[in-house]
């Protein structure tokens, strides 16, 4: 693991990204990638900074780390508060036991539980949907996330973030767009989607300051 990352934070807790500074048969696209085993989280708690000034808010998932700096990078820039995605169940520090549960999840329609409040989104404008790409759509967390609480996101411009390892953003905007439909979310607009590598994401500032300004 690369130290460096240790010294980046989100809302003063560690970031550890474990695909950085990983390229070619190495990085395997993200295949085998660990996790410390609580969603990137062991000893900080789930990223909550709720103010009561921001007009906008990062909503995010990430398990190994990456998405999670791709989230700090975006608060860096915009100060928008912040809500980290936890389920109750986290996934395995293990790859192929995390892959395993996955395809479980999926082949059963079988989405996590999560463990989180939602704080009320009244007074946000625009809301930074972070996930990662699994199977070539959004996580199942996210998938969770919007089948639960869909229906408070009417009337916000969304935004998606995501990184993935090296096959691209899939269907996943448009997942999100039917489920969001689904739950009754009315009035939503969308910004262009930011795609990163997940073992680039310490490279991404330009990239993510030309896409805010949408
Ligand atoms: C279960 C699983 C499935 C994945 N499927 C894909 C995929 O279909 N396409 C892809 O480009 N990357 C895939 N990846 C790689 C992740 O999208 C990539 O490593 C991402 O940066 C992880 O983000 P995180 O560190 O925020 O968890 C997969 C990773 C996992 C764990």
């Amino acid at each position: 693991m690369n130290n460096k990352f240790q010294n980046t934070t989100i809302d003063g807790q560690k970031i550890t990204a474990y695909q950085l500074g990983k390229s070619g048969i190495e990085w395997a696209n993200g295949a085998g990638t660990p996790s410390d085993g609580m969603d990137t989280n062991k000893e900080n708690q789930p990223t909550r900074k709720l103010t009561d000034s921001a007009n906008s808010i990062i909503i995010y998932f990430s398990r190994s780390g990456s998405t999670e700096l791709l989230a700090s990078k975006i608060e860096k820039e915009t100060n928008a508060d912040i809500l980290e995605i936890t389920v109750k169940d986290p996934y395995p520090s293990n790859y192929p036991k995390t892959l395993a549960r996955a395809n479980f999840e999926r082949e059963n329609q079988d989405y996590p539980e999560l463990n989180m409040q939602l704080p009320d989104l009244g007074q946000y404008r625009t809301i930074y949907l972070g996930y990662q790409i699994w199977a070539m759509t959004l996580s199942h967390p996210m998938d969770s996330f919007l089948n639960t609480y869909g229906s408070q996101l009417s009337d916000k411009k969304i935004s998606p973030f995501m990184t993935e390892g090296g096959y691209g953003q899939g269907d996943s905007v448009q997942v999100v767009k039917e489920i969001l439909k689904q739950q009754g979310a009315t009035n939503n607009t969308f910004t262009p989607t930011l795609v990163v590598d997940g073992n680039k994401v310490d490279r991404a500032d330009k990239q993510v300051n030309d896409w805010i300004k949408h």
